[in-house]
């Protein structure tokens, strides 16, 4: 990420989750404050789609196109994070909410009054700061902001470490890091966190150059390094479990896009489908 420009991505993804239930139905991730922290002509764009019949607003939609697949990987880790976070508060206290590279990210707002941290890389999360404040949004007094660069800063000595388990989540962003900082920041996050606390992440390994998934990821890489958000690392589940063994973590729970699909996505009628490229990890402090 270039350091004084917030991240694109995280409006991109932030946008996704807001055209989710717009034009597709049922939603599997309801997120209904995101939209206002869209900029203004995204906001503007979905309330023109919003008011179109939904017919119109279906065929908006292409069957199994580049965008639903993005989208679907989206919402479904955005899911998959809330259904791991219940049942982590169902099981027991959950300290706190830390959410890593939270982007445009809504949890503080929506799990209140679950004391939350947002890390964010520092120009992200002022521009999120300031475009809320300007907007007369106020902040939830259970959120607290943390910049932090995990390529420039040691997260451990940026972060406090509840005494008690928390929730972590840390998603839409291992693939812009360098393996070195992915690895660091296991080891910073495992420092930070009793036993018993709990990770979500995602993580995307390559795909077989010239299959439908290996033409939307080299899409997707494009459209990313255009916006100064290139894509660095991708990992098999092997090298994943590599990076976490020996850290304080241990894998508690592994879902292919194949699991994801069939847990998230099955009896629809319209593919919206997790790409084979896209991993999502359970991860538990190990006591
Ligand atoms: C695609 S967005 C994902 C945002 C959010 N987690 C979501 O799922 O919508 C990537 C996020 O990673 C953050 N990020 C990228 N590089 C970073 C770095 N070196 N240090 C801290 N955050 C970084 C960006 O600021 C952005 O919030």
């Amino acid at each position: 990420m270039q350091s004084d420009m917030p991240s694109q991505t995280a409006m991109a993804a932030a946008f996704l989750r807001a055209l989710h239930p717009v034009v597709d139905a049922p939603p599997v991730f309801e997120d209904p404050l995101v939209r206002a922290f869209l900029p203004g002509y995204q906001q503007r764009f979905l309330d023109r789609l919003s008011a179109l019949a939904p017919r119109w607003r279906r065929s908006f939609r292409q069957r199994r196109s580049a965008l639903g697949s993005m989208r679907a990987q989206i919402v479904v880790r955005s899911r998959y994070a809330d259904d791991a976070l219940a049942s982590a508060r169902a099981a027991g206290d959950v300290a706190r909410l830390l959410v890593l590279a939270a982007g445009l990210d809504t949890s503080a707002w929506r799990h209140a009054p679950l004391p939350v941290t947002e890390v964010d890389h520092p120009a992200t999360q002022r521009w999120k700061r300031e475009t809320l404040v300007r907007r007369g949004q106020a902040l939830p007094e259970t959120l607290r902001l943390l910049p932090v660069d995990f390529e420039r800063q040691r997260l451990e000595d940026e972060l406090d470490a509840p005494g008690s388990p928390q929730f972590v989540t840390w998603l839409g962003t291992t693939y812009y890091l360098s393996r070195d900082a992915i690895a660091g920041t296991l080891h910073a996050l495992a420092q930070r966190s009793a036993p018993g606390s709990r990770l979500v992440l995602d993580y995307w390994e390559e795909a077989p150059p010239g299959s439908r998934d290996g033409v939307l990821l080299w899409g997707t890489r494009l459209a990313t390094a255009l916006q100064f958000e290139p894509m660095r690392t991708f990992l098999t589940p092997q090298m994943l479990a590599g990076l976490v063994s020996g850290t304080g973590w241990r894998m508690a729970e592994a879902l292919d896009a194949d699991a994801q699909n069939r847990r998230y996505l099955a009896d629809r009628d319209d593919d919206l489908t997790v790409p084979a490229f896209a991993h999502l990890a359970l991860l538990e402090r190990t006591g």
